[in-house]
């Protein structure tokens, strides 16, 4: 793999700093790194790769001194970076909703679609951190059947939602259970007098609660971060046809989310070849002892890049269904890590245009 030069925007987020330990565990090949996050952040230093590195402004000047635009940053950053970053010259990796369903930007899993970089005009777009691990079972379990409908229900962790609600569920938790430790005899059999918790990242506290409600409500009832699991999908898997009806649910988890997913097929399929289809497709971990309490949960998934199924078993309510319960860390495989990925395959297949000439296969 060619060595190349890359920036990072959003270093000082919950996604970017997972990103720069994993640019570290997967030796990378980056010979010079620069970091940006927002006015407040600038000058604070961030180790990586044993280096010490001071935090930068985005500039246009900055993002022609390099071959990979990372962000990390939000929506909003991510249309006013990402462009000025291809005029520039560079290739873009963004973690954001921005360009995900435009014709024109390749939304990649690179285990699933990889060869759909290869339309890129710039830039590639990483899907949201649930449509990740859902098209990672999907991919090779469309091989033993058509899919013809997936209905989906998400626990997702609030580090999903930056590291602002992670700070939020950490004081809010520290706070119920401190109002606890202060009446030892009377257990709580409440979820704690929310009343007066502070909660600025959610419309309600998430501490010993669960939301159903990620991103805001559309016109047919569903969310937004509901309709980006149907829309996803249907992109990265080339799949107009497939139906999918998707809860997302916030739970107060630091990291990894979980996903219990019915799967109706064309035609009927067992656990059994369910269980082998996924354990070898690259990425995808099978974890699936119930009797003995084996099956995957976000303690063990986090830290973690493989997307975790367990729980396989006949759909009783169809003939042709089959549950499973997965788990997968949204800030690796669900964000940094699948981002990596991408660059790393754009650099394998020579298509990081200002590194074309020394490709290598
Ligand atoms: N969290 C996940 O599991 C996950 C999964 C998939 C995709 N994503 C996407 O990844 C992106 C980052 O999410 P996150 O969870 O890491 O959010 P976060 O924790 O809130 O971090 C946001 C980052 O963006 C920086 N930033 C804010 N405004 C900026 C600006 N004007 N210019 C440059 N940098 C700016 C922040 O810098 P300061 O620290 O200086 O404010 C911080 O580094 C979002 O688009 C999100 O949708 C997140």
């Amino acid at each position: 793999m060619d060595v190349c030069r890359i920036a990072l925007v959003g270093a000082t987020g919950a996604v970017g700093g997972v990103f720069l330990k994993i640019l570290e565990e997967r030796h990378f090949p980056a010979s010079d790194i620069r970091l940006c996050a927002s006015k407040r952040s600038v000058g604070k230093k961030l180790k990586v790769m044993g280096r010490e590195i001071v935090v930068e402004e985005v500039t246009p000047r900055l993002l022609g001194e390099v071959d990979i635009v990372f962000i990390a940053a939000g929506a909003s950053v991510s249309l006013e970076v990402a462009p000025l970053a291809v005029k520039q010259g560079a290739f873009v990796v963004d973690k954001s909703s921005a360009f995900r369903m435009d014709p024109d930007v390749p939304l990649v899993v690179p285990e699933v679609n990889g060869d759909d970089i290869a339309d890129h005009k710039g830039i590639v777009s990483a899907p949201n951190c649930s449509t990740t691990p859902l098209v990672m079972v999907l991919k090779p379990l469309r091989e033993l059947s058509p899919v013809r409908r997936v209905v989906v229900d998400t626990y997702q962790s609030v580090s999903g939602s930056g590291a602002e609600a992670v700070e939020e569920l950490r004081v809010q938790s520290g706070r119920l259970m401190g109002e606890w430790d202060k009446t030892p005899d009377d257990p709580p059999l409440v979820n704690g007098d929310t009343r007066g918790v502070r909660h600025d990242a959610y419309p309600h506290p998430i501490a010993f609660n669960t939301l159903p409600h990620i991103e805001e409500f559309w016109d047919n009832g569903y969310t937004n971060e509901e309709m980006k699991m149907l829309n996803e999908t249907r992109k990265i898997l080339h799949d107009d046809r497939i139906a999918i009806s998707a809860t997302c649910v916030r739970v107060p988890v630091m990291v990894s989310h979980s996903e219990a997913v019915h799967i109706e097929f064309e035609r009927p399929v067992s656990p059994d070849e369910v269980r082998e289809t996924l354990s070898s497709f690259p990425g995808v971990c099978v974890v699936d002892e119930p009797k003995s309490n084996v099956y995957p949960m976000p303690v063990d998934a986090a830290g973690k890049d493989e997307v975790f199924v367990g729980r396989i078993r006949r759909d009783m309510s169809h003939p042709n269904g089959i549950a499973m319960w997965l788990v997968s860390d949204n800030l690796r495989k669900g964000a940094a890590t699948n981002a990596l990925q991408i660059a790393e395959e754009a650099l394998r297949r020579g298509l990081v245009p200002r590194l074309k000439d020394s490709a290598v296969g």
